[in-house]
């Protein structure tokens, strides 16, 4: 597809008012992204489990204006509050997008929205926040067009929340989304996310993610400007290559569900990953210390137990526990014998691999 396939015709039939709410789930890269071009498109591949338990639920309510409005009109409560700090990304979010919703300025806005992890959890709200976002401003464009395909509008929603937050294009649908071109994955695109569309053994459809919440303070360095320090990056390309390399072997992990293999993937990209910040100009490290705690008790934890518990970090210093559901028993216990010690005031979240986002309030 190309991008001005996600251009409507400029006579739509669009409602006077309304209100709609979707809830979209994070979700945890197994192959980073990390570096971006021009217009979010991406420096490499990327694939994630989309998640379940941590969502964010939007609620948009619109009024058409008597005449439109030279800048975007909008309210934001987050959690019942205004928020004027998050006010300048939708701004941005909503002058990428207007190309592909050229009704926005016609409308005031109220966007009410609230997280299901706890505010300062250190777990980013943006992938989750923007493809919510996104779903409840295509469903304006949808009301007017009944003959939207489900596929085009799955496409579009996340084509739209990549210009919020590239990784919240990986989470509109579940449960394992690639997000990139690649040369090895059909109909895969910089401009979205799609389903991956191979074999995957059943042990990867209910996998679990325990996040261990090491730190849950602003981060010092955002993820928008570390994509910007790949510019230049003396390992840029190599790494982009390898992101492509991993992405290829694991096709034939995820088919025949080899977890050491899976493991060895998912802890390189992580730590592939933090190498990139701290060899970066200006540098950087987004781990603590208690990050590094709990790699090392994962790894012992592994090696006596022989059980598959494996680590992956977002930009950020809290530890992704991720495990089959066969394991489930023994890997919680473990949490509580050995890891929450390292998480702030001991809070962990324990979610699991999910279907995707969903609509809560129809037009
Ligand atoms: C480390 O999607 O937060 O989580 O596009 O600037 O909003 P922007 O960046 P963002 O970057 C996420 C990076 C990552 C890896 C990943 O999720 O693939």
């Amino acid at each position: 597809m190309v991008v001005s396939e996600f251009i409507p015709s400029t006579n739509l039939n669009l409602p006077n008012n309304g209100k709609i709410a979707w809830k979209s789930p994070s979700n945890i890269a197994l192959v980073k992204y990390w570096g971006k071009k021009e217009n979010q498109i991406p420096a490499n591949p990327s694939i994630s489990f989309t998640l379940d338990a941590c969502a964010t639920r939007t609620n948009l309510t619109f009024e058409k204006l008597s005449k439109p409005s030279q800048n975007f009109s909008f309210n934001l409560l987050f959690e019942g509050e205004p928020k004027p700090d998050f006010k300048p990304k939708i701004e941005t979010f909503f002058r990428r997008i207007e190309p592909y919703l050229p009704f926005l300025k016609d409308y005031h806005f109220t966007i009410e929205t609230t997280n299901s992890f706890p505010h300062s959890s250190g777990i980013a709200s943006s992938a989750s926040g923007m493809a919510a976002l996104s779903l409840c401003l295509l469903d304006i464009e949808r009301s007017s067009k009944s003959q939207m395909t489900v596929d085009f509008f799955n496409k579009k929603a996340s084509f739209l929340a990549r210009l919020g937050s590239g990784s919240a294009c990986r989470s509109i649908s579940g449960s394992l989304i690639q997000w990139g071109k690649n040369d090895h994955i059909q109909n895969s695109s910089d401009l979205f996310g799609v389903k991956y569309p191979y074999k995957m053994a059943p042990v990867f459809e209910n996998y679990h993610d325990t996040i261990l919440l090491v730190h849950k303070g602003q981060k010092t360095v955002s993820s928008t400007v570390g994509h910007g320090l790949m510019k230049g990056h003396p390992f840029a390309e190599k790494r982009f290559e390898q992101a492509h390399q991993n992405l290829n072997k694991l096709q034939t992990i995820f088919a025949e569900g080899n977890l050491d293999e899976f493991i060895e993937i998912v802890e390189s990209e992580a730590l592939t990953l933090h190498a990139m910040m701290m060899t970066s100009i200006p540098y950087f490290l987004l781990m603590k210390p208690e990050t590094l705690a709990i790699i090392e008790k994962i790894w012992n934890f592994r090696k006596k137990t022989g059980l598959h518990a494996c680590f992956t970090l977002d930009a950020g210093a809290n530890v992704h526990l991720l495990y089959p559901e066969a394991e489930k028993t023994e890997t919680i216990q473990f949490v509580k014998d050995e890891l929450v010690v390292h998480c702030e005031n001991g809070h962990y979240i324990c979610d699991r691999v999910g279907n995707g986002s969903k609509k809560l309030i129809s037009l």
